[in-house]
């Protein structure tokens, strides 16, 4: 272990995540890792703290730190931090009163940083990237999905539509319809459910409807036109962008990777049979290398203008985001998501900056007057 001292200058930095009975906190413990050990070799005091550990109006707190093997953890007392990332793991979690409470302190808090304080919403992106001029030629038609009317007017314009949980992540609850005129049963609709896709057919909308009610629960969704996706060897891809802001806190693009969907699969993410793949080689599965090129070199430029729409429009401080985009076969980029919980990404050099990253804006966070 790395034995070097924190130095002073240095911001003392919390991860921030929830308790948990059995495993004493939740979250990605081989990603915590990395970040402490990453901050320890650049001078940092970095631990892990849980919601209910965050005592606001002690001086010394109980923070985990990993054992010199990794392979336990232990709880130890530890100064107050000045910065705070945020990595409550899940909505569900961050919306519980004392979690949402103790984020709202720590946002009104006069010495303590916190960046990134909620998961996003997919309606609320769509509002915020639709209302600014630099950024809506890149999103998708998209309404709430609250009745079938929508439906049948989005597709008197459009011949497939994707359904998506507002809240939903990894793929879950999505859904694809179509409808093919001139057969028996015109309307498609394409479930997914674990790494299965079934396909529901119907020629009636009120039969499509109670079958989407039911498929959709409670839950609320919004209902996206369909980009018909460029694609390699018959299968789509969407890129990944990770963007980070750095230590003059102006936002940069950290890396950019892609995602190769599943046969059959109406998704690209990994636990659904999709892999991981170098962008500029998908991207020649349907263009020429120039145009490849050219399409890729767009990707940064487009980005950062949507990464700064979005923080502006939500209104909180944001540091990091990661992004899915399509690429349709024109080389038209398009939104369908951000995460501003990013999931790690696995290629290397990109997992290496990354992580340098967190700690550059954690600086300059902790040098900013409240
Ligand atoms: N409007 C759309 N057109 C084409 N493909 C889409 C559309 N919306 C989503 N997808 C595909 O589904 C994937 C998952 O959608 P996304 O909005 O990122 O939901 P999740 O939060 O579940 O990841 C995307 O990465 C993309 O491959
Ligand atoms: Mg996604």
């Amino acid at each position: 272990m790395n034995t070097r001292i924190p130095d002073e200058s240095k911001p003392i930095i919390a991860i921030l995540t929830t308790s948990d009975k059995r495993l004493k906190f939740c979250g990605n413990r081989s990603n915590f890792r990395d970040i402490i050990r990453t901050g320890k070799e650049l001078g940092y005091l970095v631990y892990v703290v849980t919601v209910r550990d965050l005592k606001l109006e002690e001086r010394f707190i109980n923070g985990f730190i990993p054992s010199p093997s990794g392979k336990q953890w232990y709880s130890i007392p530890v100064p107050l931090p000045q910065v705070i990332y945020n990595r409550v793991a899940n909505r569900e979690k961050e919306e519980l009163k004392p979690v949402a409470r103790k984020i709202a302190q720590c946002l009104e808090h006069p010495d303590i940083h916190l960046y990134n304080p909620y998961f996003f919403n997919k309606w609320n992106l769509f509002e915020w990237l639709h209302s600014s001029r630099f950024t809506s030629k890149h999103v998708p038609t998209t309404r709430r999905l609250r009745s079938p009317g929508t439906l049948t007017a989005m597709l008197k314009n459009h011949d497939s539509l994707y359904l998506k949980p507002e809240s939903g992540k990894a793929g879950k609850g999505i859904m694809r319809l179509k409808y093919l005129a001139d057969t028996a049963l015109p309307y498609r609709l394409q479930i997914q459910t674990g790494r299965k896709n079934v396909t529901y057919k119907t020629a009636s909308m009120e039969r499509l409807w109670s079958r989407i009610s039911k498929e959709k629960g409670s839950a609320r969704y919004i209902v996206q036109q369909a980009i018909d996706l460029a694609t390699h060897r018959g299968r789509p891809f969407d890129l990944r962008v990770l963007l980070q802001k750095n230590s003059r806190g102006n936002w940069g693009v950290t890396g950019i990777g892609a995602r190769l969907a599943g046969a059959r699969s109406i998704t690209t993410h990994v636990p659904r049979g999709g892999t991981i793949e170098e962008p500029s080689s998908m991207l020649e599965g349907t263009f020429s290398t120039e145009r490849a090129a050219a399409i890729l070199k767009s990707v940064p430029t487009t980005a950062l203008l949507m990464a700064r729409q979005i923080e502006r429009a939500s209104e909180y401080r944001l540091g990091e985001m990661s992004m899915d985009l399509g690429v349709d076969h024109n080389g038209g980029l398009w939104f369908f998501e951000a995460n501003s919980r990013p999931m790690k990404f696995d290629e290397p050099a990109i997992r290496k900056l990354s992580l340098e990253r967190i700690f550059q804006y954690c600086q300059h966070l902790s040098q900013l007057p409240k």
